[in-house]
């Protein structure tokens, strides 16, 4: 048998794939299951988008690229972020400006974290990460030889990390946070005064940062989202922006992601990149560049459309005797406690664990949800609300009967 090796071994597969493809399997078999398990909006790409895609192969654009991206694409992101949040937005944000050499445009979000972690971490080095986190960062960290420190934080604050636990998990070998806010999989987001606390102690004892920004054009009114370099002086040189497409654009199976860098990383990035993958696909940079320059008129629509979900899903969760749940400020994710219904019978069948609950929940009422476990945090149940809303609807009826059982 052809040895594993031991890095790949000790890799976790993504929980939140593994329960869609258990949701797809009972699909299989005719049942009419209600998925709220993975984060995909359920829009298909806007028309304008998918165009431009058709233009750009049918103008033969369907061959090698720079590794690291189109020069008009990594222009376009550059140009995107200074014009969102760059030195016109007052005060506290002048002293950030990116230009086309800070980018390097990825296979996805995902493949643009790897690279980051792959290009800036050594065996041995310590990233600190909030938990409940993303299910893939503590695997990727692991995969670069790093030790990932999770430090657990509590429903209370919003799931989110305070400047004194921050300080306190920091050791000699701490070379790195990671950020990700909105949140998957809370919803919640950390507000400038607070990203601005972690934000000095990151300067004080010269870490390093990624900020994990892929949410952020899903803010819920009355939020505001704030880029982690824009900060504080001096942050632009320490931080790692990892945004793309998938979210913002309903455009996950495009698999476009980029890195936001200093100039001496982007380029050992881009060489990263050229040995590991060479360009990411030629169309998708097409259909991405058209995403970022062309009218932002459908993210506004979507985000309407989510926040009408946002709605509908809090007051459900809050409706539901013993379950609870933060407000969300941004993403599509709800992330539910369910302590009070674990350590007991649900049906005749007892529940002890998240992860227990989940599959319960899956094979009795045909509702896919993600175990809190998967994201570092147990007695709590991710909900995706990416999805229609009949579908939201009929499954949070169907979760209220699960719980009555
Ligand atoms: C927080 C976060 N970062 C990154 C990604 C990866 O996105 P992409 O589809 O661009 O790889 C996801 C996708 O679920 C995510 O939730």
């Amino acid at each position: 048998m052809i040895p594993i090796s031991r890095i790949v071994h000790a890799l976790e597969p993504s929980a939140t794939l593994a329960m869609a493809a258990k949701a797809k399997e009972l699909k299989g078999s005719g049942k009419k299951v209600y998925d709220l398990s993975v984060g995909e909006p359920d829009f298909i790409t806007p028309q304008h988008i998918r165009d431009a895609a058709v233009v750009a192969m049918n103008a033969g654009h369907t061959k090698y690229t720079l590794a690291s991206g189109i020069p008009e694409l990594k222009n376009a992101i550059a140009a995107r972020y200074n014009a969102d949040y760059g030195a016109d937005h007052g005060a506290d944000h002048g002293a950030v400006e990116y230009g086309a050499g800070h980018v390097v445009v990825a296979n996805g979000a995902k493949h643009a974290l790897h690279n980051a972690f792959f290009a800036t971490l050594d065996p041995g080095d310590e990233v600190i990460i909030p938990a409940p986190y993303w299910v893939s960062y503590a695997e990727l960290v692991k995969l670069s030889g790093a030790v990932p420190v999770i430090v657990p934080t509590e429903e209370n604050t919003g799931f989110k990390m305070t400047a004194a636990q921050f300080r306190a998990a920091i050791t000699p070998k701490t070379k790195m946070l990671l950020l990700c806010s909105p949140s998957n999989p809370t919803g919640t987001m950390y507000s400038g005064e607070e990203l601005g606390a972690l934000a000095d102690i990151v300067l004080e004892k010269d870490l390093f940062v990624v900020a994990d920004e892929i949410y952020g054009k899903l803010v819920y009114p009355g939020n505001t989202f704030v880029s982690f370099p824009t900060l504080r002086p001096g942050l632009m040189d320490r931080t790692i922006v990892i945004n793309g497409v998938s979210k913002t654009y309903a455009m996950t199976g495009w698999r476009i992601g980029w890195t936001l860098a200093p100039l001496h990383l982007s380029k050992k990035m881009g060489e990263l990149q050229s040995q590991e993958t060479s360009n990411p696909c030629s169309i998708s940079q097409y259909a991405a560049l058209t995403a970022l320059t062309g009218d932002q008129g459908c993210v506004s629509e979507m985000l309407a459309e989510f926040t009408r979900r946002r709605d509908f899903v809090s007051e459900r969760i809050k409706s539901i005797d013993g379950l609870s749940c933060p407000e969300m400020a941004g993403a599509f994710y709800a992330f539910f406690n369910v302590r009070k219904y674990l350590g007991r019978k649900l049906g005749g069948v007892q529940i002890d664990t998240s992860e227990q609950f989940c599959l319960e929940l899956l094979t009795r009422k045909c509702v896919a949800t993600v175990m809190g476990s998967s994201f570092g945090c147990e007695g709590y149940v991710r909900a995706s609300f990416a999805t229609d809303m009949d579908t939201l609807k009929e499954a949070f009826d169907k979760i209220e009967e699960f719980l009555k059982s």
